[in-house]
């Protein structure tokens, strides 16, 4: 934290694309921290808002709209909600969760970008831009895919190689293509407002480089890297039809480019719900605009540059507003040795998981803590989710909790047992936890997350450790003062535990509260002794964590085997725009007719169909991971259609492909099999 004194903290989160789902590693790198940390604030007492909402422009969820064959409007309404509702399964306590599409927002980014625009602080420039000439639009970076010019990799995307994870420009793409229709592209020029950011690099270099040197280390790298290689002028405008229309006379089509208008979504969430709350919240310019409110930015790491760079110069620029004071960002969370990916389905969506753990929303908190990528990316992996919820959570915590209760109540009909003379043992482990609450502090303070839960867990561990070893059921044989004085500071460990866990694990604090008669968890008493009074009420146990058994554990798991398969096999299905380089390489490819006989989809495949095909030559057996376009594939028995003859055989699902169907991409997205337009003699060469 910088030396300054504030008097109130605005916490934001990313706005996450309202175009799918969110994911264990949007919990993990961003949403659990920020709550964790907004959770500990408001314990102490601080003034703190908590502002999230979706991010609903920008190509994303354009491509969702056109691959779903809805519209965009509906992709944002369908996934707002979602998301806002997984966030409240998960407890991450926004004070507002709103959306970049509401009219508040239109509004202020609009205003925003014309105050800027009238200020003189864009420039504007005409370049050449991808163009479709069919549909007649130009193509952002998203659209646009080729081949990879760094590990040659067919799709990748006009902004980065989702293979190698460069980051690109369309310009770099080899043999650049629509990706949504596959149309070669010409290029025509159109005109962009930028901001010019090299204007903004040595104040940049003085504010963050000298004035944040305590950010993470990661942070701080990332952006020192960015500005030790120049900053250049960046559009903040795209040729799009979704988005927030360009507020200046002659930008028809054009729209607030969505990095430009998404991080506004703080200020506009923050006013509308101030606006709709003055006497609770106050004014939204005392969270924006007053040099005592301290900005905090939970982010993931690929959001360091618009947030630490692009951001802070657009504030900047205009001219009123607070800077971020830190900006916590996270890496990256892997899932199973692999890179979390929406288009592939590999990861753990939240509403699923929620579906397969009900009421665990603790577990998978405290699992992506336990794990959190706050230094270095991470992994998540099942064994790992089970052996801690298991041998930590059930085993340590819940099993503590569990006893002390039990023989509160087997031996002292459920109340509070009186504490008598202290021994040394008792004293020393006192002092083991002590000092927790400063511990705790200090570690949160500075956004260590991942060791400020250990040392929570470390207390379960102390008072674990002092019922086995004092074993007040033994003693309660002979020696019942003994046995109250142990049971008494065994249930003010469990007291402490409830605060000491609020920020993190919030559903089983009060849980555990519940079971105490312990109203609120009061942060200033952590440490203490006397947190419950002698002959209070304690209620009857109830299990604060359950065994995840194996069965659980491997459902997970074949699940993630079945996606990888489908992933395979539609890796090598996937079409491939991609010029030979000579006659003789398209003459390697050995395409032929083939009539199908049979077509039916595979089992336990989502993708797959698979084909019996009447090759002129015997007849052949091909799969093709084509079922999600083919919903009744009865329809392409008799058609004749184009393969690929001499591809090695390749087994999948347990089945043995013998080439490969060819299709392509129609405008819906959907893939269509290539045929002839007369019939003509099965095995013939097509070339
Ligand atoms: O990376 C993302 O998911 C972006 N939607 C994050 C936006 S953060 C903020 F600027 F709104
Ligand atoms: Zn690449």
């Amino acid at each position: 934290m910088s030396e300054k004194q504030f008097k109130r903290t605005l916490v934001t989160s990313a706005l996450p694309y309202a175009n799918g789902p969110v994911h264990i590693g949007h919990l993990a790198g961003v949403y659990v921290p920020a709550d964790i940390y907004v959770r500990y604030l408001r314990l102490q007492g601080k003034p703190v808002l908590f502002v999230g909402g979706s991010d609903e422009h920008g190509v994303p969820v354009t491509i969702r709209a056109r691959k779903e064959g809805i519209t965009t409007q509906q992709v944002v309404d369908r996934y707002h909600n979602l998301i806002k509702d997984s966030f409240e399964q998960f407890g991450i306590s926004f004070d507002v969760y709103s959306r970049t599409t509401s009219a508040v927002h239109h509004k202020l980014a609009s205003d925003f970008f014309r105050k800027l625009y009238d200020d003189g602080k864009f420039i504007q420039q005409t370049t050449e831009q991808f163009y479709d000439e069919e549909t007649k639009e130009f193509l952002t970076d998203r659209n646009i895919r080729g081949e990879c010019p760094h590990c040659h990799s067919q799709g990748a995307y006009g902004d980065q190689c989702e293979k190698c994870g460069r980051t690109l420009s369309p310009d770099e793409l080899i043999n650049p293509y629509n990706a949504v229709n596959g149309n070669p592209l010409t290029k025509r020029a159109t005109t962009h407002w930028y901001l010019p950011l090299d204007q903004y690099q040595q104040w940049l270099e003085q504010w963050i480089l000298e004035e944040h040197k305590e950010w993470r280390p990661n942070v701080y790298g990332q952006c020192k890297s960015w500005l030790d290689g120049g900053l250049r002028p960046r559009a903040v405008t795209r040729d799009l039809n979704w988005g927030i229309p360009v507020p200046v006379e002659g930008a028809e089509g054009k729209v607030l480019y969505v990095w430009f208008d998404a991080p506004i979504g703080y200020i506009s969430n923050t006013k509308e719900l101030c606006d709709a709350q003055p006497g609770k919240f106050g004014k939204w310019e005392t969270w924006w605009k007053d040099e005592s409110t301290r900005l905090i930015h939970f982010i993931g790491k690929d959001n360091i540059v618009f947030h630490c760079i692009v951001f802070p110069s657009m504030l900047k620029a205009e001219g009123s507003y607070i800077l971020p004071d830190n900006v916590p960002s996270n890496e990256f969370l892997n899932l199973e040795g692999d890179k979390i990916s929406t288009s592939r389905n590999w990861a753990v969506w939240l509403n699923e998981y929620l579906d397969d753990f009900p009421g665990k929303q603790d577990v998978l908190r405290y699992v992506l803590t336990a794990n959190a990528p706050e230094t270095k990316d991470n992994d998540f992996t099942w064994a790992d989710f089970q052996a801690r919820n298991n041998n930590e959570l059930v085993a340590i915590y819940g099993n503590f909790v569990n006893r002390a209760l039990v023989l509160t109540h087997k031996y002292f009909e459920g109340k509070v047992p009186a504490q008598g003379v202290l021994t040394d043992y008792d004293n020393a482990t006192i002092n083991e936890f002590r000092d927790i609450k400063l511990r705790l502090e200090q570690l949160l303070d500075q956004f260590r997350f991942r060791d400020a839960q250990k040392e929570a867990m470390n207390l379960a561990r102390i008072g674990n450790k002092y019922l086995a070893d004092t074993e007040p059921w033994k003693l309660a044989k002979t020696d019942m003062q003994r046995t109250a004085t142990i049971l008494n500071l065994a249930l003010q460990i469990a007291a402490n535990l409830s605060i000491a866990f609020e920020p993190f694990l919030p559903f089983s604090s009060e849980k555990l509260r519940n079971m105490l008669n312990l109203t609120n968890a009061d942060w200033n008493r952590l440490g203490n002794t006397d947190l419950l009074a002698e002959s209070a009420t304690v209620n009857e146990p109830s299990l604060l964590f359950e065994k995840i058994d194996d069965s659980a554990i491997q459902a997970q798991l074949d699940r993630l085997a079945r996606i990888k398969k489908e992933n395979e096999a539609a890796a090598w299905q996937a079409p491939q725009v991609k010029a030979p380089t000579c006659i003789e390489e398209f003459d390697k490819t050995d395409i032929r007719v083939g009539t199908v006989l049979e077509c039916t989809k595979v089992k336990k495949s989502d993708k797959l169909l698979q084909f019996k095909i009447d090759d002129g030559m015997g007849g052949r057996t091909i799969l093709s991971g084509i079922a999600q376009s083919y919903p009744d594939p009865q329809e392409l028995v008799g058609k004749q259609v184009l393969f690929i003859a001499n591809f090695p055989p390749r087994k999948m699902m347990g089945i043995e492909s013998q080439g490969m169907i060819l299709s392509a991409v129609n405008a819906d997205g959907k893939l269509v099999v290539t045929t002839v337009s007369k019939p003509v003699r099965n095995g013939v060469q097509v070339g």
